[in-house]
Parts: structure tokens; sequence; C-alpha cells
């Protein structure tokens, strides 16, 4: 499973990436807000630090204003994935896109029609949003169950990116599907390693090894 950071905190960004455990980049809108810098100048700053697929999205809602856009993304570096709506225009944008060899990242899924309809216009990623729908009382992950079915049964080579993730149960949940990828806030990420028997269990190790009164090497 791919582990994307849904952020465009680059000092975030960079000390995860040297994990050696991430492999691409979310932005949306609201995190370029949330970052107070110029767009096209944190996303190639991003595609530098992450070799993986950088998501960077189009504002336009209509076809010809996309197609503009996404003109100017992609020629920020080979690895940006343009990241579309998914609306009728969204999944036109989407097919002219990918048939000219762009990546693509289909956003604001919340329907397995939806993702199959994304994943007929050649969609390179599909973001279902698992947060958002429990937040209004549906389940999240049931989406990404089925669209896993869905995308098997025809073999569609779309990846399930599932995005809006808000804690680890998420992130277990969604490997047990089989997704392809997830995007998680930085702090999920950090949280996947944790463990307070780990904390414990190193603190006995080590005490332990004090008292053996030896060095290695
Ligand atoms: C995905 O690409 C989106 O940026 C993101 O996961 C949305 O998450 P949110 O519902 O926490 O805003």
């Amino acid at each position: 499973m791919k582990f994307f950071v849904d952020t465009a905190d680059t000092a975030e960004i960079r000390d995860l990436a040297e994990t050696g455990l991430l492999d691409g980049v979310t932005t949306n809108p609201s995190l370029i807000h949330k970052a107070g810098r110029n767009f096209l100048e944190v996303v190639e700053e991003i595609a530098g630090i992450v070799p993986g697929p950088v998501s960077a999205e189009v504002v336009a809602l209509d076809h010809a204003g996309m197609m503009r856009e996404a003109e100017i993304l992609r020629r920020i570096a080979d690895n940006i994935a343009v990241k579309v709506p998914l609306t009728i225009d969204g999944l036109k944008t989407c097919k002219a896109l990918t048939a000219d060899g762009t990546m693509v990242n289909v956003t604001l899924c919340f329907t397995a029609n939806q993702a199959l309809l994304a994943a007929k216009a050649g969609a390179t990623f599909i973001s279902p949003f698992v947060g958002r729908h429990d937040d209004i009382g549906f389940d999240g992950m049931q989406i990404i169950s089925e669209i896993r079915q869905i995308y098997d049964n025809y073999d569609f080579r779309t990846e399930i990116l599932v995005a809006s993730v808000r804690h680890p149960i998420h992130v277990l949940e969604a490997a047990k599907i089989g997704a392809d990828v997830m995007t998680a806030p930085p702090a999920v990420i950090r949280q996947l390693f944790n463990h307070p028997l780990t904390e414990r269990g190193l603190e006995t190790f080590l005490a332990d090894w004090q008292k053996t009164g030896q060095t290695i090497g």
C-alpha cells in the first residue's frame, strides 16, 4: 500500500520523506490556503522533495478552464498528478489528460458509481473521501470495499486512493480491503509508528542492557 501525505507544509513533507516510507503527496485548495504560500511555487518545491506523484488541483469548473490550468500544472514537473473534481467537466478533463500521458487524480468521490465513471475516464487515481462520509453518518469504508470489488471485476487499473483519512483505523481498514494508496495528514502517519508497549519494551531493554556493562563495537 502506498502512503501519501495530505499537506502542503514542506517542512512536514521533508521530515516524513526522510523515513523513506513516503510515496507521494496530495494537496487541495484548502491545504494551500493553510500553507499560506504561492500555489505554483509550493507545488514545485514539493515535487522536488518527493519523487512520487504530487497532486495539484485545478480550480476552474469548466472543461476548457480546467485544461488551461492543467497545462500550467503539468509543466511544473513530471511527477505532478493533476487533480480534478468528480463532475462531468472534471471527467472530460481527466479523459483528455490521461490520453495525453498525464497522471490524473479524480477527487471528491463519494459513491462507487462515481468511482466507476472515473475509471472509465482513465483516472490514474480515484479519491474517495472516507472521513467526510463518516462525518455525516455513513460508513465511508463501505464505499472503498465496493470500489475494490468493481475495479477487480473489470480489471480497471485506476488506483484507489483513500482520502479524508482521520485516524489509524481508517488506514488499517483501507489496507485490509486492499486499497492501493492512502493519503493522511502528517499527524495520522506519525501515529502509525507509535505504540506504548513498543516504548515501554524499549525502556526495559535499554535498562537491562546498561546493567550488562557492555557496548556494541
Ligand atoms: C484528498 O486528496 C484531500 O486533500 C483530503 O484527503 C481531504 O481531507 P479532509 O476531509 O480531512 O479535508
